[in-house]
């Protein structure tokens, strides 16, 4: 009763919430990508992806804003909808798009439209001290919630650009301090997004949760980045922590294998990928 239908016999079980922490008791790099679709994410699924993340990057990388703030809750709705349809192993997590979680009680409504309608494991809010309290709720609630810190896309008319974040030793501390409240809030996953290494590394010490990292330097417990990115799709200037897999590669999929590949073997991110 415990084993869902489709999934009785299947060689690898698929990735939950122990698997993600055993993983960082282990000091196996989790590897994960966004997808959008049901196609990609079999192909990411297919290539050993641990987690996968249908984020509201796809305000830009799917619907061409230049931003994600105008990202709708029905969007990630929609794209979870068929990226789960393409998952059997990979662990699902979906954005709380810009201002879906401006209360407790309106995150735990868009969280669990998230999570019933999309078929998310997970879902992802950015966060900082004034999440706690909505973290809290969404936990007394059985929501699991990854709070994403550092760089956060949706502030970015806020703080005017998409800048490196934590370089102050009191800013890097004050980041250190959030993670941990967000922990003991109930944050199953920390997400850090363009900091300097040593910001990762504190943050991944300090935690018994797993931290993820998007620029935040090798010390992490898991990479994520943009499919799109790592496929050479996205035109324009890419952020430095963006590798291009698809070069030396002639399919989708065997560029998604060699991104696994590379952060499980730690060979990315690399020295130039990575902010001091
Ligand atoms: O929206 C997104 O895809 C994200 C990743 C960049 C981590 O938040």
């Amino acid at each position: 009763m415990y084993t869902q239908l489709e999934q009785r016999g299947m060689a690898e079980p698929p990735v939950n919430i122990s698997t993600l922490r055993q993983m960082k008791e282990d000091g196996e790099p989790i590897a994960c990508l966004t997808a959008y679709d049901a196609s990609y994410a079999a192909l990411v699924d297919t290539a050993g992806v641990d987690l996968v993340l249908v984020g509201d990057s796809l305000g830009m990388v799917i619907q061409g804003h230049d931003t994600t703030v105008p990202v709708q809750v029905d969007d990630i709705v929609y794209h979870a909808r068929a990226v789960a349809r393409g998952l059997r192993r990979a662990f699902l997590v979906a954005d709380m798009p810009f201002m879906s979680y401006r209360s407790p009680e309106q995150a735990l409504d868009n969280a669990v439209r998230l999570m019933q309608e999309g078929g998310a494991m997970m879902i992802k809010l950015e966060g900082g001290e004034d999440q706690v309290e909505i973290v809290e709720h969404l936990t007394r609630h059985d929501v699991p919630v990854c709070a994403h810190l550092g760089l956060k896309p949706q502030s970015v008319h806020k703080i005017g650009g998409f800048r490196v974040q934590g370089r102050e030793p009191d800013q890097a501390r004050a980041m250190v301090d959030s993670a941990r409240r967000l922990q003991d809030a109930g944050a199953d996953i920390v997400l850090l997004e363009c900091v300097p290494n040593e910001v990762g590394l504190a943050t991944t010490k300090a935690l018994e949760v797993p931290v993820i990292g998007i620029g935040a330097g090798p010390h992490v417990d898991g990479q994520i980045l943009v499919l799109y990115d790592i496929l050479n799709i996205t035109s324009g200037r890419t952020p430095r922590f963006v590798k291009n897999f698809q070069q030396g590669h002639d399919s989708p999929l065997a560029a998604i294998e060699s991104y696994v590949q590379a952060v499980k073997d730690s060979s990315y991110p690399a020295p130039e990928h990575c902010f001091s």
